[in-house]
């Protein structure tokens, strides 16, 4: 019988790793995953606690807002005012950045951007859906924080991870030295390491993409999708289709699997759909630090310098030679 460990235990275990951190990344954490508890809770009888539907509101991205995206936005941001240890919240679900100034965050050196609630669309009709975090350390040592501290490119994350809730709901995350998974065991209320050095399969035979958007799409991605397609054994095609339709569960499953997620550009999208700083930076990481890729189609994800808080990015991520193969074909196009 294996030692339970805790995401506390662990956080505290892993707190070496940060020499000048005193213990703020690790209440940080501890943080986000009270919120995770909180959201799960809800989401878990979601059609009984009246938090299905429409919230009746429109966020910055023009979407309809769910009750639970709203509820999700809530909680997160409500832990992480009363945790001390931020400054700045971005959420998708706010134009602006929330500026933490309580007497408790005073001297809060983190800034998180989040998706409080990723995969709306699959609220209503019981699929799994997610909750996206990135972590920035403040680049100023105190004053206000200034706009340059909150557009930080993604290599400058010191943490990221996400929550999925789904047939179990887990939280997986880096703080740039590997990747671990905790599930949440509901009978003790506590998240226990599940899933240890989470690595990448080298080889990956699933495409996760929206086919509905075919017609759309750059002629270099309607080539690769084509490629997924073709009979050859040597290269174990036809790949598998597999489209949730959370971006979280998508990169889970290819996490766990090998596969790649494939978000292009679209007529409709011109700049992709996917957000670069609360969906796009975080999972780049993650996939990075389990030995996967993740970029634009031509540069690193993580090497975007953001010029706007919800600004979108295509991207594609997963196993290093699927991702290859995709940017070959897009390049081809170009
Ligand atoms: P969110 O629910 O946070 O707005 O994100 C939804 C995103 C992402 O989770 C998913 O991969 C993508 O939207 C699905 O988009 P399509 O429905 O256009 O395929
Ligand atoms: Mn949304
Ligand atoms: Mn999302
Ligand atoms: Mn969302």
């Amino acid at each position: 019988m294996t030692k339970t460990i805790t995401l506390g235990q662990f956080i505290i275990e892993k707190q070496a790793d940060f020499p000048y951190a005193k213990g703020e990344l690790s209440r940080l954490l501890r943080d986000i995953g009270i919120a995770a508890k909180i959201v799960n809770r809800e989401v878990n009888k979601a059609g009984l606690v009246g938090i299905l539907g429409d919230n009746g509101t429109t966020n910055v991205q023009g979407e309809g807002q769910k009750k639970l995206d709203v509820y999700a936005d809530e909680q997160f941001i409500s832990a992480l005012r009363s945790g001390g240890e931020c400054c700045v919240v971005a959420s998708e679900e706010h134009d602006d950045c929330i500026f933490i100034n309580s007497e408790i965050s005073q001297n809060a050196k983190y800034i998180v951007c989040i998706d409080p609630l990723d995969g709306s669309s699959n609220i209503d009709v019981n699929v799994s859906v997610g909750t996206i975090f990135s972590i920035y350390r403040r680049t100023a040592v105190n004053g206000p924080v200034q706009p340059s501290e909150i557009l930080q490119k993604g290599t400058q994350q010191v943490a990221a991870g996400y929550v999925i809730y789904g047939s179990s709901t887990m939280l997986v995350y880096t703080t740039g030295k590997g990747v671990n998974g905790f599930t949440l065991d509901p009978s003790i209320g506590e998240f226990c390491l599940s899933h240890p050095n989470m690595q990448i399969p080298r080889i990956g035979t699933i495409y996760s993409i929206n086919e509905g958007n075919y017609i759309k799409f750059p002629q270099g991605v309607k080539d690769y999708i084509k490629y997924c397609q073709v009979e050859d054994g040597a290269t174990l095609r036809p790949f598998t289709s597999r489209y949730i339709g959370s971006m979280v569960a998508d990169v889970h499953r290819n996490l766990i699997k090998g596969g790649v997620f494939l978000y292009p550009t679209t007529s409709s999208h011109t700049q992709g759909k996917l957000r670069l700083m609360y969906e796009c930076n975080p999972l780049a990481l993650i996939i990075e630090q389990a030995g996967g890729k993740a970029t634009d189609g031509f540069r690193r994800i993580l090497e975007i310098q953001p010029e706007d808080l919800h600004q979108r990015t295509p991207i594609f991520i997963g196993n290093i030679e699927m991702v290859e193969k995709v940017e070959e074909f897009v390049q081809l196009s170009e």
